[in-house]
């Protein structure tokens, strides 16, 4: 059991330099309101793989917060050890101090790695270009937390899947391919 529960978990690390970004947000982005779009983007990407819709919970979301908050006093985008939920991290940083990004941004991120995805295959070959996108979709996770903080010019976003996804073997039946 314990070698089926060997569980991926990812990190994206994306750098922005220009002012002239469409992620460039000039105001502070209001936690609600970036969970209610994380929300919604995840679930409009599930929809097209025919997956049902993530609900947002409370309790993920203040644990998937408390992570966001650890990793933005520290170096480096490291995954929750011993966490009993699925993982998604992402960073991004810009030039100015209160750069902020709205909730679909990471969620569209992970979900680009879909065009390095091999469908059918038992665990991926590359795994490390694809888990947060298999995260995402996953069929069987079925509730979601988002976190994140935005400081001095960047930003850390922490979501975590209820149940996890990303089991080695179980990829064909909990990541179909898009309707
Ligand atoms: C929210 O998540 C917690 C922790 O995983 C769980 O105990 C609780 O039942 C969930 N709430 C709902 C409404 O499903």
């Amino acid at each position: 059991m314990l070698i089926k529960l060997l569980l991926f978990v990812l990190c994206a690390v994306f750098v922005l330099k220009g002012v002239e970004s469409a992620e460039l947000q000039q105001r502070a982005v209001d936690i609600n309101d970036f969970r209610k779009l994380a929300l919604e983007r995840h679930n409009y990407h599930r929809r097209r793989h025919g997956c049902a819709d993530l609900i947002l919970n409370d309790t993920i979301s203040a644990h998937a917060q408390d992570w966001a908050n650890q990793i933005s006093l520290g170096e480096g985008l490291p995954h929750r050890p011993n966490n009993p939920y699925g993982e998604n991290l992402f960073a991004a940083w810009a030039s100015w101090t209160d750069y902020d990004i709205t909730g679909d941004v990471a969620v569209n991120s992970w979900y680009s790695e879909i065009h390095k995805y091999v469908f059918g295959e038992a665990t991926p070959h590359n795994f490390n270009d694809v888990g947060h996108f298999t995260q995402l979709i996953w069929k069987n996770s079925k509730q979601l937390g988002v976190g994140k903080v935005a400081k001095n010019g960047k930003v850390w976003v922490v979501a975590n899947y209820d149940p996890p996804g990303n089991y080695g073997g179980e990829y064909v039946e909990n990541v179909p391919k898009p309707l």
